[in-house]
């Protein structure tokens, strides 16, 4: 079993992200540390407890981090996730409690307390560059880090060169690429082809269990902003690849490339900007995936979800 801590910012396919690896036993989730990204922390950390509720988990130590980016404004994305982040059915208010405690002491104190630990980071990066602030050492100790941000060949979704977890902390994000902790990265190049089409939202309402229902909601509000957009059936689903690529890394393609973020530029702030054709002398510092089967990624989902209340 892979001991695994999820940091998030739900966000709808974040939340889908979270029961996925909460329905697999593959791995098991040691914490959930929320950040500001989507939506604003007190409702990122709100969702995080709504999502556990919902798959029956109020054991789960969840530590609110971040309010803001390293030294950016915090830019958000209600327009796409709507006013809560979690748009598209109504849950009951969380009961469960937050932990008490900074998130980034609890990432710093598990980290160095585990070993072997995978952290999947599914919103904009701050959490993780302030915890390798705080004690370098953790770098050292993270088994790899499994994340979702950026493009390769894809252009952005937030400005035309980057996508938004990059674009809302850039500072961040090249922190932790410069810190020499194995990565894995699912850019927008990969979660593009994984579109929530109709049969695939309707498989996952045909589970009958609420978590279906709750996916299935989620994915129709999610969608409509992207299928307006792209003019496609389906909005992609971008969160779960973190998850899905460790349960199954054979639906994906990739390869070892350097990265680096841009930090300073007005035009293209945020952007990843990965040597995929290996042109420069510059550290492979990533797995970048570029290639997904998403007729098994929804499969998968669609298995696992199936297994939660
Ligand atoms: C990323 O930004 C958020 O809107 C999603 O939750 C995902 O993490 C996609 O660019
Ligand atoms: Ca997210």
């Amino acid at each position: 079993v892979k001991k695994i801590l999820i940091d998030t910012d739900p966000g709808q396919d974040d939340a889908i992200a979270i029961l996925l690896a909460l329905a697999s036993p593959e791995l098991e989730v040691v914490g959930i540390t929320t950040v500001a990204g989507n939506v604003p922390l007190p409702l990122t950390s709100r969702n995080a407890r709504i999502i556990c509720e919902l798959a029956g988990r109020t054991d789960m130590p969840i530590f609110a981090g971040a309010a803001k980016p390293l030294q950016r404004e915090l830019v958000t994305a209600e327009f796409v996730h709507g006013k809560s982040g979690l748009d598209g059915i109504e849950l009951p208010e969380p009961q469960m409690r937050l932990r008490e405690g900074h998130a980034v002491d609890f990432l710093v104190e598990t980290l160095m307390r585990l070993e072997g630990i995978t952290v999947c980071a599914l919103g904009p990066l701050t959490n993780i560059a302030l915890a390798l602030q705080k004690e370098p050492r953790i770098a050292a100790r993270i088994e790899q880090i499994v994340l979702m941000g950026g493009g390769c060949f894809e252009g952005g979704n937030i400005t035309p060169a980057a996508e938004f977890n990059f674009f809302v902390d850039p500072q961040a994000a090249a922190l932790v690429f410069a810190a020499g902790i194995p990565i894995t990265m699912a850019p927008l190049d990969v979660t593009h082809q994984a579109l929530t089409t109709r049969p695939r939202i309707a498989a996952l309402r045909a589970l009958g269990n609420r978590t279906g229902l709750a996916c299935a909601a989620w994915m129709e509000f999610f969608e409509r902003f992207d299928e307006e957009k792209y003019g496609q059936e389906g909005g992609p689903l971008h969160d779960p690849c973190v998850i899905a690529w460790l349960l199954k890394p054979e639906l994906f393609t990739g390869r070892r490339c350097n990265v680096e973020i841009e930090t300073s530029s007005d035009l293209t702030l945020g952007m990843s900007v990965v040597d995929w054709w290996g042109v420069t002398p510059r550290k492979q510092n990533a797995l970048v995936l570029g290639g997904i089967d998403a007729e098994g990624y929804f499969k998968l989902i669609t298995e696992r979800l199936g297994a939660l209340p």
